[in-house]
């Protein structure tokens, strides 16, 4: 795999209205999802919701790749065939979370770091060999006013650079998605000024360890008021004060820039990605969107496990797909 090929992936992940579906639960995430709707977590659960998301007629207009769990990868529908095969048959790219999840900091108990770099290179040859493309490792920052700790940034920074480089070897593009939590009372100023510097950190540590930047996607928080703060920045304030953070820390070499929703309504993450790019700036590079809750949420409601609802799921899904690919071009009415 060369470098131009892994620039060519990265590309076709943000091509002009496409995004990505993160559908890459853990299974203790996946479980809280289901418990919501009062459906069992099963091996057989969790394969029919997202097969139901996987075959939604004409989801590849919208959706370019699809960032699975480990269990997914390997599973195949009720037919026997492989849900993996099916998103390529549809030209959809699969994905793969290569993270092992955020466990405590050491000596920083509040705080977290992304564990799972020790067997990365085998797993990763592994995931290569199933058919996947590119991959995913999550980062995560919570607000307080003493945190992220310096020990939090930099640890985070470097595994996740250790990872991208890991990817690349791979000949799998990398995306880096270092989330700055919206939980907490604080506001969007401060959202600001932590997210420039855990991007900073980021970017330097991916310089350090050589990442090809053309051939990573970034994959970040919104810069948004915290959940719980009094005062609610307006869809325009977090578009603009998002893009402004993006253009000071993010070199013009990454080709794509795809969200993540971290808890925002689905309504309100298409949005503010529309308004992002309805700003018109001439920005070097393409913003679309990751998301998992803001485009899950509406599905898995319709569906809320029984098959007869399997069309109206995937009419829910569609709908957001379809919203959010408009925002992707700041063409959404
Ligand atoms: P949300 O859009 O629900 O935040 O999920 C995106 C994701 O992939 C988190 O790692």
């Amino acid at each position: 795999m060369t470098a131009g090929q892994l620039a060519e992936t990265a590309e076709a992940l943000v091509a002009p209205g496409k995004g990505i579906l993160a559908a890459d639960e853990s299974s203790p995430t996946i479980k809280k999802r289901f418990d919501q709707i009062g459906i069992e977590s099963t091996e057989g659960n969790r394969r029919d919701y997202r097969h139901m998301l996987f075959t939604s007629p004409g989801a590849s207009e919208y959706i370019s790749g699809v960032i699975l769990f480990d269990e997914t990868i390997r599973q195949s529908a009720a037919d026997g065939i492989a849900l993996i095969e099916i998103m390529q048959s549809e030209g959809i790219i699969p994905g793969i979370k290569v993270d092992k999840g955020a466990k405590p900091l050491a000596l920083h108990p509040e705080e977290v770091v992304t564990e799972g770099l020790d067997g990365l290179r085998d797993r990763l040859e592994e995931y290569a060999t199933l058919g996947a493309r590119f991959t995913k490792w999550r980062a995560v920052y919570k607000i307080t006013d003493d945190m992220p700790s310096p020990a939090c940034i930099a640890a985070n920074a470097h595994g996740l650079a250790c990872y991208a480089a890991l990817a690349q070897e791979a000949g799998l593009v990398p995306i880096v998605e270092p989330e700055v939590l919206m939980d907490g009372d604080h506001d969007i100023g401060t959202c600001e000024w932590i997210t420039e510097e855990v991007l900073r950190s980021v970017f330097a540590e991916l310089s350090i360890q050589e990442v090809e930047l053309e051939g990573i996607l970034l994959k970040p928080n919104m810069v948004i008021s915290g959940k719980d703060c009094p005062e609610q920045a307006g869809v325009k304030e977090v578009a603009r004060r998002t893009v402004r953070s993006l253009k000071r820390c993010v070199p013009a070499a990454v080709p794509g820039i795809v969200f993540l929703s971290g808890g925002q309504a689905d309504e309100v993450a298409t949005l503010h990605l529309n308004a992002m790019n309805k700003l018109d700036e001439g920005l070097p590079w393409k913003l679309s969107f990751s998301y998992g809750r803001a485009l899950q949420a509406a599905p898995l409601k319709a569906w809320s496990g029984k098959a007869k609802n399997v069309v109206s799921g995937q009419a829910a899904f569609l709908e957001r797909a379809k919203a959010n690919s408009a925002a992707a071009t700041g063409s959404y009415a």
